[in-house]
C-alpha cells in the first residue's frame, strides 16, 4: 500500500507557544484517517501545514511523496482542503461558486463543466444549483463548502470538522459524499470532536490532545489500549447517596457516581457482576443493571483525562 500523507515530527508554534508538538502519521491512499481532539488540540494547524497554508517550524510532511515546503507547488496540486471556516461567495449561486472555484484551481475550461456537475452530485446539491448560497441552509452551505475542494479533483482531501453545526440529513449527505470518495480511491483526512462519527467514518484514528499524537489505529486497536474491558452500570436508589469502598472490591479498576448511576470499570465483569449483590454498600439498592464493553469515549478520558462532550 502507498502512503497518501507521511509526516514526521511536524510542530508549529505561535508566537513561541506549541501548538502541535512533533506528529508523526502515515495515512495510506484510500483510507479515511481521522484526526480527533478537543478544542485547541491542534487539528486545524495540523492540517494547513499538511495543505501548505502554513509553513511547519520543524519537522516534514509529504503528500504523495511531494514535500509540503520543497515540492509546495506539486503537492498542492494533489491535495484540496474543505476549511472549518466556511469560504463561499453567499450572492452567488451554489454551481457558480464551484464554477469559481474551479477557475481558481486551473481546471481546464473544457473539464469545468463536468467537475461542477459531479462536485454537485457528489454532495447531493445538484436540484438547489441554481439558488444563492444566501438562501441554503447550515448544512448545505457545509455540503458545498466540500463540494469546492472537489472540483480540482484531489487525491487528498483535507476536511476540518465538516459537519459542526449541521442538521442530521446534512451529516447524512456528508457521510455519504466521503465514504464515496473513498470507493474512487481519493484519500481522506477527516478531523472531528465527535467520538461516534470518527467510530462510524473512520478507518484509522489518532486521538490528538495539546498537540500530541496520544493513541493511533483502527477503532479495535483503540478500545485495546483500555486498562478495561466492560463497563458495569447499576442504577441505584435512593438515587442521591454516595457509595462508598469500592474501589477495594477486586477487580473493580475504576468508579464513577453520578447520581443514580453508578460505574464500575473491569475486565472481569462475569466474575465481579455476582459478588457485587452482596456487597453491604450496594445491599438492596440495585434496580437496574446494564454491561457494555469500553467505547472510545472511555479510551479518550483514560488518556487525556479530559470528557470531549464537555466541549
Ligand atoms: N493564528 C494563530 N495565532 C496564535 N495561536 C493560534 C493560531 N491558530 C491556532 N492557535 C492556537 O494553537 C492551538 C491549536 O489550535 P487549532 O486551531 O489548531 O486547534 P483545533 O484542534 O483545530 O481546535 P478546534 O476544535 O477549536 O478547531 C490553540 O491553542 C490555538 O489557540
Ligand atoms: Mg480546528
Amino acid at each position: 500500500m502507498s502512503a497518501a500523507l507521511v509526516t514526521k515530527n511536524l510542530r508549529r508554534s505561535y508566537d513561541g507557544r506549541e501548538a502541535v508538538r512533533g506528529v508523526s502519521l502515515e495515512v495510506n491512499e484510500g483510507e479515511i484517517f481521522g484526526i480527533l481532539g478537543p478544542n485547541g488540540a491542534g487539528k486545524t494547524t495540523t492540517l494547513s501545514m499538511i495543505s501548505t497554508r502554513i509553513w511547519p517550524t520543524g519537522g516534514d510532511a509529504w503528500v504523495f511523496g511531494k514535500h509540503v515546503v520543497k515540492d509546495v507547488h506539486a503537492a498542492r496540486r494533489l491535495l484540496n482542503v474543505a476549511p472549518q471556516e466556511e469560504a463561499l461567495y453567499p450572492t452567488l449561486t451554489g454551481q457558480e461558486n464551484l464554477e469559481f472555484f474551479a477557475r481558481l484551481y486551473g481546471v481546464p475550461k473544457a473539464e469545468r463543466g463536468r467537475r461542477v456537475a459531479d462536485a454537485l452530485e457528489g454532495v447531493e446539491l445538484t436540484s438547489r444549483k441554481d439558488d444563492i448560497v444566501q438562501s441554503y441552509s447550515g448544512g448545505m452551505r457545509r455540503r458545498l463548502n466540500l463540494g469546492c475542494a472537489l472540483v480540482s479533483a484531489p487525491r487528498l482531501v483535507l476536511l476540518d470538522e465538516p459537519t459542526v453545526g449541521v442538521d442530521p440529513q446534512s451529516r447524512v449527505h456528508i457521510f455519504e459524499a466521503v465514504r464515496k470518495l473513498r470507493t474512487q480511491g481519493v484519500t481522506i483526512l477527516y478531523t472531528t470532536h465527535y467520538l461516534a462519527e470518527a467510530e462510524d467514518l473512520c478507518d484509522r484514528i489518532a486521538i490528538m490532545d495539546e498537540g500530541n499524537i496520544v493513541a493511533l489505529g483502527t477503532v479495535p486497536e483503540l478500545l485495546g489500549l483500555s486498562k478495561t474491558s466492560e463497563v458495569i452500570e447499576l442504577r441505584l436508589r435512593p438515587p442521591a447517596e454516595r457509595v462508598e469502598g469500592l474501589q477495594a472490591v477486586e477487580g473493580v479498576q475504576r468508579v464513577e457516581q453520578s447520581g443514580p448511576l453508578l460505574r464500575l470499570y473491569t475486565s472481569r465483569a462475569e466474575e465481579l457482576l455476582p459478588r457485587l449483590w452482596s456487597e453491604p454498600a450496594l445491599e438492596g439498592r440495585i434496580v437496574q443493571v446494564r454491561v457494555s464493553p469500553v467505547s472510545l469515549e472511555t479510551i479518550f478520558i483514560e488518556l487525556t483525562g479530559k470528557d470531549l462532550r464537555d466541549e
